[in-house]
């Protein structure tokens, strides 16, 4: 069991049931862990600055087609407050997350940015969906640190059912976190786990995607159905996959949370939300002790907080950031571990991939490493202060090299 285990290993793994065998898994991610990235757990705290959203997910609940959730946007002052609380708190990264919003415009946001970047030490994360080459330019040059993408599945016929494209506007997300990458943020990414239709063969080829994207944070959380949706509510289904499909259960998260650790040992990986929510009672703390290192505690306004209802009975929608603070911090120590000061990035990020102690292996039965490595490694930086001389990455025929890929990884996943 190691950094370069391959994929027949990553499934098998997916697939154990035996407890015994299990606990090694847990016991050599939890050693990984504690190697790699110490016992510190790092805290973002996350602020939903809107749930608008343009887009139509079949999974999620802030869903333009969703008529039954009222729409707010944060007011400047309302998020400047709630980074002051994340700088009280001690924390090192505010996220400002929203729906695909338009109404954040790119010169708002980039003032926004500019004035956390002056008023507190924090790292500005941002999870924005799939916004243009421009904005991302433009908040990179504002002071924003970092940006979290999920690509949710690595199954392209599956993820163009579940998340349709807006328009004939074709951008991929693999694409954009390597445009990112080359506007120097620091990049996250990261899936659902148990997603109607999604088969083992499916989670395994997430996690060597992982392996070979360099990503500094990767999240990983079960699907969890909302009833506001189409995938949720039992209007969109799929075909049964013959035994073959992923459960979303908290065991199923913390394999593929382990598995994860083993083959990024470096990376960040967060306790999500979505794992606290289907097991309350200690859900985080088992993801801290099978791999995660972070987590990403609610600084969202509570009057805010409900209506940012990606899945239903959310973790932590009543609790002040006052009380998550103090229940976080018991949590942390209860497990022998304590919180990590300062902002948290990646620490090896500007080794090569080598030096960190995890490569890309070239397995004869995948050809994702040539096609990955091109998507995000070999592009040439870019100046962020001059956003103007950005081309568009939202390729005209609407492919690009990370388009490829999940059809490379489905016919290698059939071999
Ligand atoms: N269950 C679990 N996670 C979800 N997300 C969206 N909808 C759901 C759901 N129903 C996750 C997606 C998205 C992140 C912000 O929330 O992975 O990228
Ligand atoms: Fe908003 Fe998917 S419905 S990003």
């Amino acid at each position: 069991m190691n950094a370069t285990m391959d994929k027949t290993e990553i499934l098998a793994w997916l697939r154990e049931t035996d407890a015994a065998r299990l606990a090694e898994l847990w016991r050599r991610a939890d050693e990984t862990r504690r190697r790699q990235v110490g016992d510190a757990v790092h805290l973002r705290g996350l602020v939903e600055i809107s749930n608008f959203c343009v887009r139509q997910c079949g999974y999620c609940g802030l869903r333009a087609g969703n008529t039954r959730i009222a729409r707010y946007r944060m007011l400047a002052g309302e998020i400047l407050e709630a980074a002051r609380q994340a700088v009280k708190f001690g924390y090192g990264t505010v996220v400002l997350q929203s729906g695909e919003d338009y109404g954040l415009t790119t010169s708002w946001l980039a003032d926004m940015i500019r004035q956390l970047k002056r008023e507190t030490p924090l790292a500005v994360t941002l999870s924005l969906g799939e916004r243009s080459d421009r904005e991302l330019a433009a908040w990179r040059a504002a002071g924003a640190d970092r940006y979290l993408l999920r690509f949710e599945t690595s199954d392209r016929h599956l993820l163009d059912e579940i998340h349709p494209p807006l328009g004939n506007r074709k951008r991929d997300r693999l694409a954009i976190l390597r445009r990112l990458k080359a506007l120097g943020y620091e990049i996250g990414s990261g899936i659902m786990v148990g997603l109607p239709g999604q088969t083992y063969a499916s989670v395994a080829n997430d996690i060597e995607l992982f392996r070979i994207l360099d990503l500094d944070m990767i999240g990983i959380g079960p699907y969890i159905p909302h009833p506001g949706t189409p995938l949720g509510s039992g209007f969109q289904i799929f075909p049964p996959v013959n035994g073959e499909q992923v459960p979303n259960t908290e065991l199923m998260v913390y394999k593929a949370i382990a598995l994860t650790r083993l083959v990024r040992p470096d990376a960040n990986i967060p306790a999500t939300t979505a794992l606290a929510t289907i097991n309350k009672k200690n859900g985080r703390e088992l993801g801290l002790q099978r791999g995660a290192n972070v987590f990403m505690p609610n600084l969202t306004p509570l009057k805010y907080r409900r209506l940012y209802e990606i899945y239903p009975a959310k973790a932590c929608i009543a609790e002040t950031d006052v009380k998550c603070h103090g229940c976080l911090n018991a949590r942390i120590h209860t497990i022998g571990r304590h919180i990590g000061q300062g902002p948290g990035g990646r620490r090896n990020r500007d080794l090569p991939s080598a030096e960190r102690g995890s490569r890309s292996r070239s397995h004869p039965q995948l050809h994702t490493d040539v096609v990955l490595s091109r998507a995000l490694e070999t592009v040439e930086p870019l100046r962020v202060a001059d956003p103007s001389t950005l081309r568009s990455t939202a390729t005209e025929d609407g492919r690009s090299d990370l388009a490829r890929l999940p059809q490379t990884l489905e016919s290698s996943s059939h071999a």
